[in-house]
């Protein structure tokens, strides 16, 4: 097999994770201080995929670029694909052709996460050369994403999950609860896929019917079950859970500085940051320099850089770099604070709650 590219699609509105999204990329919202992006282009570096494509929007890919920039310091060579409309991920599978060429290649989506990284499937892939291979993990909510219906496995082949018979983009009654994860790989056969399909509903070139295009033309496409966990951060919740299982694989580091204060389990405290009276229980990690005062955090919460906490206590929640919470009377919890954003109590007269809150906010007060 020639050589496999890598595609990761950052384009979109991210319109589930508003207000967040209206100022930034919601590939770059960090999970455990580090963009969603940046796992994915970990993968595949992992997996060996150097030449990587990333599809941005008009909006917001120069911020794209700004973050990833040219990829040497993950170890790999970046390039930009401009996508200028959200028309669907087939459409921008065609958007990258020139970019793939005639290669195999791998594509991610921006927004996803896959626990165990994608070398084993990579591996698969090379060894097995079907036209496409694809994952798919059983969901609670299987009509929010592809669905797969697969034949009764061959029981005289071990590990064999049955062949693809049919792929549906949202079913309103799923036939299975096996969703379509945001990982899959492709030959340059679905090029041609993608040109033969008609939009869906939502107006958009579902890479789902392209696929059912390769099984339709009796190609040969791979199901694979996935393991781990998989999760899609496109909204709040997700973001949570994303940020609760990264965090839970923490390997403590402390490195800045501790006044009268305390960390239990895993915790990661970066350079720079300086915690006073405050307790840190992990999993949790706090950006290099940020401030805490007579705090307590608690577990599950990643706190970006440059954060400033004073009496208060946050829990499982994520800090975006810069924002400040002071002197709260309960517990703030499974929240998402965008960049610089102030949360305190203020001693003004007439007590009363005052807010300057930006578009598609959600605020819930005691
Ligand atoms: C897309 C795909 C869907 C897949 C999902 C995985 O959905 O269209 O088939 O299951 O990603 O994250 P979207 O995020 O565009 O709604």
């Amino acid at each position: 097999m020639t050589d496999l590219k890598g595609l990761i699609l950052s384009g979109g509105k991210g319109t589930r994770l508003r207000p967040i999204t209206h100022t930034s990329a919601k590939q770059l919202v960090p999970v455990a201080n580090k963009p969603v992006l940046f796992y994915g282009i970990e993968a595949m570096a992992d997996a060996g995929v150097t030449e990587i494509g990333i599809i941005i929007a008009p909006e917001t890919g120069p911020e794209i670029e700004a973050a990833a920039g040219d990829g040497s310091r993950f170890g790999v060579e970046i390039s930009y694909i401009v996508q200028d409309e959200p028309l669907g991920l087939a459409h921008a599978v065609l958007t990258a052709e020139p970019f793939l060429g005639e290669s195999p290649f791998v594509m991610y989506l921006g927004d996803n996460l896959l626990q165990g990284g994608i070398s084993d499937l990579v591996a698969a892939f090379r060894e097995h050369s079907p036209d496409a291979l694809i994952l798919l993990t059983p969901v609670p909510d299987p009509e929010n994403f592809g669905v797969a219906e697969l034949a009764p496995p061959d029981s005289s082949s071990p590990g064999d999950v049955g062949r693809v018979v049919r792929l549906i983009e949202k079913p309103t009654e799923p036939a299975t609860d096996l969703a379509l994860v945001g990982v899959y790989m492709f030959t340059a056969q679905i090029h041609d896929a993608a040109r033969a399909i008609e939009p869906s509903a939502r107006g958009e070139l579902e890479i789902t019917d392209a696929i059912q295009h390769l099984v339709d033309g009796g190609k040969r496409v791979e199901p694979h079950i996935v393991r781990g966990w998989w999760k899609d951060t496109g909204r709040l919740d997700d973001m949570l859970e994303a940020n609760r299982l990264i965090l839970d694989n923490l390997t403590e580091r402390v490195q800045g500085e501790l006044i009268d204060s305390q960390v239990d389990g895993r915790v990661v405290i970066e350079p720079g940051a300086r915690l006073e009276r405050t307790t840190v229980r992990g999993p949790a990690i706090v950006g290099a320099g940020a401030q805490l005062r007579d705090c307590y955090i608690g577990p599950y919460t990643a706190i970006g850089e440059s954060c400033r906490i004073a009496n208060a206590e946050v829990e499982h929640s994520i800090l975006l770099e810069g924002s400040s919470v002071c002197d709260l009377d309960g517990r703030m919890e499974s929240s998402l604070l965008g960049r610089n954003v102030t949360v305190r109590r203020s001693d003004r007269q007439p007590r009363a709650y005052r807010f300057m809150v930006g578009d598609n906010s959600d605020i819930s007060i005691l």
